[in-house]
């Protein structure tokens, strides 16, 4: 199983904080936004990783985490290994995930949005992965903002939505995704969305006419690290965490 983790784009929203670095870089309590991602695949046993940024921002990020020296793998003992993808244009999630096509062969892959932080462990869904997808619900309050999905009497996801204008669910698909490696051959023909992107929501709806699609719910904290208020929020719910941690030894 090989890691993709995206981390490009501009970050506007956090304007000035991502005018001279890249919103991955910025801390969340005592780490870089980009190490819950890391942390978390490593922690579910993903060794191989890429990170797929922009071609401004790379300097920085092997600055920062190198060959993958400071992550050491559950498994070997020794350190994971982290090697890099360059997204010349902000063209989507999908777009980002062709580039570590190569990578990836014949591999299975998780593709985790380097901006989303999650509580839930992804060890079982990682590990017990065969074939297919597997995307990860959780209710959101606003859901016009994201990919939602519609649900069937038997709690099947019959679609996915992407930033729909009227919602039929509340159930936001999270910025995590296990593929198999047919999610490249998905690609082949994908048209732009109406936002000028290659969305991976396409993607998702194509296992789903497959029947191939598994939906799991998310139990715990999920932040996507976008606004002033999601950065804070998420600072101080690891803050609180490791508080509590401190207390408990
Ligand atoms: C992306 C996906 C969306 C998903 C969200 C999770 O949205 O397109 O389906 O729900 O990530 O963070 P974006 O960040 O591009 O607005």
């Amino acid at each position: 199983m090989k890691g993709v983790i995206l981390a490009g784009g501009k970050a506007t929203r956090l304007y000035p904080l991502t005018l001279s670095t890249n919103k991955h870089l910025l801390p969340v309590y005592d780490k870089p936004v980009i190490y819950y991602a890391i942390e978390k695949l490593v922690s579910a046993g993903v060794d191989k990783i890429m990170i797929v940024t922009s071609p401004d921002r790379i300097g920085a990020f092997v600055d920062l985490l190198g060959s993958g020296q400071n992550f050491i793998s559950k498994t070997t003992g020794k350190q994971i290994q982290i090697v890099y993808g360059i997204q010349n244009t902000a063209s989507g999630i999908a777009d980002g995930l062709y580039i570590a096509k190569d990578y990836v062969g014949d591999d299975n892959c998780v593709l985790y949005l380097g901006d989303n932080i999650i509580e839930d462990d992804l060890t079982a869904e990682i590990q017990n992965f065969h074939d297919g997808a597997v995307v990860f619900l959780k209710p959101v309050k606003d859901p016009t903002r994201f990919g939602i999905a519609t649900i069937d009497e038997s709690d099947k996801v019959t679609e996915i939505v992407e930033k729909p204008t009227a919602p039929k669910s509340d159930l936001a698909v999270v910025g995590v995704y296990i593929y198999d490696h047919t999610v490249f051959t998905k690609m082949v023909g994908q048209p732009k969305s109406d936002r000028g992107e290659f969305e991976i929501t396409y993607l998702n709806n194509k296992y789903i006419a497959e029947g191939k699609l598994r939906a799991a719910r998310l139990e715990k904290e999920w932040f996507d690290i976008g606004t002033f208020d999601s950065l804070l929020e998420a600072g101080l719910f690891e803050k609180q965490k490791k508080d509590d941690s401190d207390k408990s030894k």
